[in-house]
Parts: structure tokens; sequence; C-alpha cells
């Protein structure tokens, strides 16, 4: 530990990034219930030596996914239909990416009257270091993918239930109905959330504890130690290490793109990490008092409800490549910021990471529209947070480590545009252009079917496909 807080202090120097190293534990971030993606337990998790031994085992391309379906409905019909179009859908997106270790799902039926389809999480987080030194949450299906021992994996990567209180349509099924929702095109898209497609910047933690709801902050690592409450940093998913966030023009004209990595290192500076507190409310009278809660967490929350502000940059690509994230609805912690615009992108090519989906829509009629489910946007995506894809079987840097292991940062990518001084305003309308441009297309194509839904059910066609 020492030695790891000396370290730290040389890089500040070097690099003039805040607090690189917090993270001193191996610790996993586990979520246990896809419908409750709030509980949250970090509990310690053993990473080994990087095996350099590359294991040579065949792996079978045509093996890569497994998916238990636990069903305790009384129709059998229904649940093996939803066991086998989970499976193709876990099947069509290991046949874009390239895998080493099987995905694993674990998916229940649970009926329910709220208003989702299907929720979804990654059973588990580990804390590794990216190649920018700092430590950040991994899903565990990704972490398995990289040279690492990882010796306590959960046996399923994945947690997902699914609702029966809709209406379902399977691929194969009689023509849809405009009531029936289309089970493979939710598939991918939980599938997608389960593979990392995920923010930690919501307000969970400050509505777990009773602060106003309105903070949204990245997650606090906090676990109890002997005689108290030992604090290691707040952190952030390697998703969030490509999310951005642009002014406002309620802010002035020269304000910079901001990152996300960037505020979790402005939130850092409380404490900072690693400290011990006396117990859980020293903890949170010491943060909800501090000014990095008391600015941050507003200014946050002020991003994630207006419209085209916050904005994922794929791995060293301009912003003008990036893809806006959901921002323009009432806040909700499952579905604002861990999904794509739908105001940009519901209609378009990259309408599956959208957080509610209409009935009545059938696979075919998407590829016949779109061409593919999955849009080169969304390849990108999973390949920045370190997958390897068909389209770009190299991974954009060296794989992160155990956080153990000595830092060893490099320079942080950031968008090349922030890295010049081009203000927000000449980004904003060269952006919006292009967005609009492929947007009304789109708009204008999937018009006729929307209109159609319309006149015959009159009512809630949309539903909240997913609370993560
Ligand atoms: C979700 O988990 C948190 C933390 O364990 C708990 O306080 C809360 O009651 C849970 N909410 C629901 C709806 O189960
Ligand atoms: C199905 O199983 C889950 C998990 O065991 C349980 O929580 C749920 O209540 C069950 N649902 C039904 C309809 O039996
Ligand atoms: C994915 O599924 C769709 C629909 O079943 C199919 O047309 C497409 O060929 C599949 N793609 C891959 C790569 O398996
Ligand atoms: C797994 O973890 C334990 C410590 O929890 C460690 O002793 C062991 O060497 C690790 N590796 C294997 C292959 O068990
Ligand atoms: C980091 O975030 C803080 C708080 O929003 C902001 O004042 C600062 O300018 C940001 N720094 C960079 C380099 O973006
Ligand atoms: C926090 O407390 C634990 C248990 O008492 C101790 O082992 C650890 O060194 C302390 N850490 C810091 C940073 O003070
Ligand atoms: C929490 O805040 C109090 C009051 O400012 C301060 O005395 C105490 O040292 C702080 N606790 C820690 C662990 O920093
Ligand atoms: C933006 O995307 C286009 C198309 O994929 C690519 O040709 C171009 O190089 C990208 N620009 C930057 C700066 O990343
Ligand atoms: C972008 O906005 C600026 C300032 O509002 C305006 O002067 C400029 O003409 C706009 N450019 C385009 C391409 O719309």
């Amino acid at each position: 530990m020492k030695f790891n807080f000396l370290f730290f202090r040389f890089v500040i120097i070097l690099f003039d990034i805040s607090f690189l190293s917090f993270a001193l534990t191996q610790n996993c971030i586990d979520i246990p219930n896809p419908l409750n993606k709030t509980n949250r337990i970090i509990r310690p998790c053993h990473i080994g030596k990087p095996s350099n031994l590359k294991s040579k085992s065949k792996r079978d391309e045509n093996d890569m996914c497994k998916v238990d379906f636990t069903c305790n409905i009384s129709d059998g019909n229904l649940c093996e239909k939803a066991q086998k179009s989970l499976y193709d859908a876990c099947q069509n997106i290991s046949s874009i990416l390239i895998l080493k270790k099987q995905i694993t799902i674990s998916a229940t039926f649970l009926a329910d009257s709220s208003n989702y389809l299907g929720a979804t999480t990654p059973s588990r987080f580990y804390l590794l270091r990216s190649k920018d030194g700092i430590v950040r949450a991994y899903p565990q299906a990704l972490a398995k993918q990289f040279q690492l021992e990882l010796n306590d994996t959960l046996s399923y990567d994945i947690e997902m239930i699914f609702n029966p209180s809709y209406e379902f349509w399977f691929n194969g099924d009689e023509p849809i109905s405009a009531l029936q929702y289309n089970f493979f095109t939710i598939s991918l898209h939980e599938i997608f959330h389960g593979l990392g497609f995920m923010s930690f910047f919501d307000n969970s933690f400050a509505v777990n504890y009773g602060l106003s709801s309105e903070s949204i902050s990245p997650l606090p690592e906090l676990t109890s130690v002997s005689g108290g409450e030992l604090f290691e940093g707040f952190i952030e998913t390697i998703f969030d290490r490509f999310v951005y966030i642009l002014a406002d023009s309620s802010e002035p004209e020269n304000t910079k793109i901001n990152s996300f990595t960037n505020i979790t290192a402005e939130f850092n500076k409380f404490g900072p990490p690693p400290k011990n507190y006396s117990n859980e409310i020293e903890f949170l009278k010491n943060l909800s008092d501090s000014p990095q809660w008391k600015n941050l967490t507003p200014y946050l929350y002020k991003k994630a409800t207006l419209q085209d502000s916050i904005i994922f940059v794929p791995f060293n690509e301009d912003v003008s490549n990036g893809t806006f994230l959901e921002t323009g609805i009432a806040y909700n912690p499952g579905s604002t910021i861990s999904h794509v615009s739908s105001n940009k992108y519901e209609d378009t090519s990259d309408f599956l990471m959208v957080y509610q989906t209409n009935p009545g829509i059938s696979t075919e009629s998407l590829i016949n529209e779109f061409g593919d489910l999955i849009s080169p946007r969304l390849k990108t995506i999973m390949h920045s947070i370190g997958f390897l894809t068909k389209d770009n079987p190299i991974m954009n840097e060296p794989e992160p480590e155990n956080p153990e292991s000595s830092p060893s940062p490099s320079p942080s990518p950031s968008p090349s545009s922030s890295s010049t001084t081009t203000n927000s305003v000449t980004y904003k309308n060269s952006s919006t252009k292009i967005y609009l441009d492929t947007w009304k297309l789109w708009k204008f194509a999937l018009m006729i079917l929307i209109v159609y839904l319309q006149t015959d059910y009159f009512g809630n066609f949309k539903l909240i496909i997913c609370n993560e």
C-alpha cells in the first residue's frame, strides 16, 4: 500500500490526472438482481497473475453461448421459444465478436404488472486497471476474455428477467400482431447490456442512502472493515471511459467537452481515497457536505436530463463520430445514459439500444429496413470497451490488468476535437446536422408502420424495454 501511494503521487505530477490508482484491493461488484440494479454488493475477488500460457484449447465457434432459462410459468411452449430465441440472439452476437470464453446467461420469467419487458445486469464486475492507469469496472463476460486468471467467476455472466405479462412474438411465428413484442430484438438488446453497455453514473447511491434523487454520481466503493468503512474511491465502468459531456447554451462559450473519467477524478478529490470512516453515517455526512458532491451531482443531473448533452465517443475517434446517449426523458436510472438517444436513433439502424420499443415489428421487417440489427456504431462501442469484433479484430490498446500490478499509465485517449480548442458551439451545429439528416431519412421510412399501429391500437404502444 505504501508503495502504491508513493507511485500514485508520482503519477499525478507526471500526468496531472488526479488519483489514478485508488482501488488498492481486489474487489468485485455484484449485482444479483436485474430488477434492482441499485443493490450492488462489493466483495473481495481474487485475480491471479496473467496466464502466459495461451490456452490452445480449441474453441468451438458454435458453442460460445450458454443460455439457461429457468422456466416456472405454466406455458412450457412459451419457455422453450424464449430460450431458443435468447440462444439465437446470443449466437448472433457471438458471431460478430471474437470470443475466447463462452458467454453464460441465466434468464427467467417473472410476471410483473410494471411496464418493463425485460431487465438485465452483468452479474459481476471486476475492478481492473485500464491502460490509461485508471481502475474501472469490467463486466465478467468481458473480463473473462482477457489473459487474467479469474478463478472465482460466477457461473453466469449475465442475469436476465423477462416479463410474461406482455405478449411476445418469436422468429418463425405467425405474422406479428400489433400487440406483440419482438422477443428476438429484446434479447439482443438485453445481451448487449449484459456484455457491458452500461454506465455507473446514476442516482442509485444517492437514492439508497436517502440523499436527493437529483444527485448523479459514479459508484463509491465503500466496504466494511474492522472498526469502520473503507472508502476506496468512486468507480466508473469501462463504458463510462468513452462518455463525454457537451457544453450547453447556459455555459460560457468557451466551455470544453468534459469527460466522465474527468468527473470521476473530480469526485475522487473527496477523501481522498483510500480513507477510513468510522461508519456509514460519517461517510455520508462528509460526502454530502463536500464541494464535490454539492457541485458535481446536480451538474450531472442537469446534463442527464438535457437532450443531446452526453455522448459516447469510440476510442480515438472524433466527437462527430460519437453516439448520443439517452438524456431526453424524465430521469430514470435504468433508461437514462445507459441507452442511445431515442430522439436521434429510434427510427434508424441504431434503434436496437434505445430504451423503449414498439410492438408489432417483426425481425424480417427490421432486416428489410436496416439490413443488420447490430449496427456498425454498436459494434464500435463494443470494440471500444474491449471486445474484439470480426470487423476489427485488433485491440485498441493492451488489455487491462490486475489493479494490484503497478500502474503504467499512458496518455488518456480523448476525442480528437477536445484536444484542440474547438468550442462547443462550433461542434454542436456541425454534428447535429449529421444526425438530423440520417434521422429524417429513417423517420420517414418508418412513419407508415407507426401510423398503421396507431390506427389499430390506441393506448400505450411503447414500453420500457429494460431497467438496465
Ligand atoms: C434494492 O436494493 C437496495 C439495496 O440493497 C434496497 O435497499 C432496496 O430496498 C431494494 N429495492 C427493491 C425494490 O427491492
Ligand atoms: C419464478 O422463479 C423465481 C425465482 O426462483 C421466483 O422469484 C418467481 O416468483 C417465480 N415465478 C413464478 C410465477 O412462480
Ligand atoms: C442474426 O439474425 C438474423 C435474424 O435471424 C439473421 O438474418 C442474421 O443472418 C443473423 N446474423 C448472424 C451474423 O448470425
Ligand atoms: C485462485 O485463487 C486462490 C486464492 O483465492 C489462489 O490461491 C490460487 O492460486 C488461485 N488459482 C487457482 C488456479 O486456483
Ligand atoms: C473536469 O471537470 C471539472 C468539473 O466539471 C471541470 O471544472 C474541469 O474543467 C474538467 N477538466 C477537464 C480537463 O475537462
Ligand atoms: C483502514 O482500516 C483498516 C482496518 O482497520 C486498515 O487495515 C487500513 O490500513 C485502513 N486504511 C487506511 C487507508 O487508513
Ligand atoms: C468528516 O468530517 C468531519 C467534520 O468536518 C471531520 O472532522 C472528519 O475528520 C471527517 N472524516 C474523515 C474520515 O475525513
Ligand atoms: C469517423 O468515422 C468515419 C467513418 O467510420 C471514419 O472514416 C473517420 O476516420 C472517423 N473520423 C475520426 C476522426 O475518427
Ligand atoms: C453554427 O453556429 C454558429 C453560431 O450559432 C453560426 O454562426 C454558424 O453559422 C453555424 N454553422 C452552421 C454550419 O450551421
